[in-house]
């Protein structure tokens, strides 16, 4: 049960985290906000709203673990393997056979760059199955809110079990060990130079560099409300050029006016594109 004080007290420590971080709870859905902000102040043992916001200005550190709670930036190479060979079967190669020296990707919501890069590895190895002459020149826009997730997407280093998922071939001959980080695999400069990392809000910033080929927004509308949710699916519907594909996560499904623009392609997989 909650009270009204609740309440009063919730909104003042989510003003609190926009004014400190920048980081606006307003689009989140309040039972998601509620349960995540529970985790963090069991672990910093305390029991009220009211708390919890004067141990954040109390312990500043306190803001980094709220806002990856908050977040939430699970991620994996290859994540959800039968997307990926659905898009590896008629996505891709469709994409570099019209648009190999020109594609224009979005992966929003990118956390640490495993879904950017696995992108741009099929990119790649689309291209050297069909022996594109040229190779392939397009751009990957890779976004996300978390500075931290950011930082270590460009990096571009990562623990072994982040390619748990993906075909050993792939990581073989995408990726190497690295040296001074035993343990690790380091991506090759041939997928660096096809993303192109930057901060941004879904929930408030306009699509980067529209219009794309295909938009991958997977895992992270399902943390938003619903209007929210239906604005954020039109302005990606709108910032697909024609016939361009649009994919969410696996439990994700379109709503609103934007299913007049995109039509469902593959339901299990969640691949749509603009008519
Ligand atoms: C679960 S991860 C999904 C990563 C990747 N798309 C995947 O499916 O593996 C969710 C990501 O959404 C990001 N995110 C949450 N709210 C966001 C917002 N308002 N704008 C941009 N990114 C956001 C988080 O920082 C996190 O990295």
């Amino acid at each position: 049960m909650k009270s009204l004080g609740d309440d009063k007290a919730l909104q003042e420590l989510l003003q609190q985290i926009n004014a400190v971080r920048g980081f606006s709870c307003d689009a989140y859905k309040e039972s998601g906000l509620r349960r995540r902000l529970a985790v963090r102040m069991r672990a910093c043992g305390v029991h009220t709203f009211a708390q919890y916001a004067q141990h954040l200005r109390e312990n500043t550190a306190e803001y980094d673990r709220l806002l990856d709670a908050l977040t939430i930036n699970v991620t994996q190479f290859y994540r959800n393997a039968d997307t990926w060979d659905r898009l590896t079967t008629t996505v891709v190669p469709d994409l570099v056979a019209r648009r190999g020296s020109a594609f224009r990707c979005w992966s929003a919501g990118c956390a640490s760059g495993e879904e950017a890069y696995t992108l741009a590895v099929l990119l790649l190895d689309e291209a050297r199955k069909t022996g594109a002459t040229n190779g392939i020149a397009g751009c990957i826009d890779a976004t996300d809110f978390d500075v931290k997730s950011l930082k270590k997407a460009g990096e571009g280093r990562y623990p072994e079990e982040a390619f748990d998922a993906m075909p050993n071939s792939l990581t073989a001959r995408y990726f190497h060990p690295d040296s001074e980080h035993p343990g690790s695999l380091s991506i090759s400069d041939s997928v660096r130079r096809l993303v192109r990392f930057a901060q941004h809000d879904v929930t408030t910033d306009p699509p980067p560099n529209p219009p794309y080929d295909l938009i991958l927004f997977r895992n992270v509308v399902i943390y938003f409300d619903r209007p929210t949710q239906e604005r954020i699916f039109l302005e990606m519907a709108n910032a697909l050029a024609s016939g361009g594909v649009f994919v969410l996560g696996k439990v994700e499904t379109i709503s609103g006016a934007a299913r007049d623009i995109l039509q469902l392609e593959d339901i299990r997989e969640r691949v749509y594109r603009r008519r």
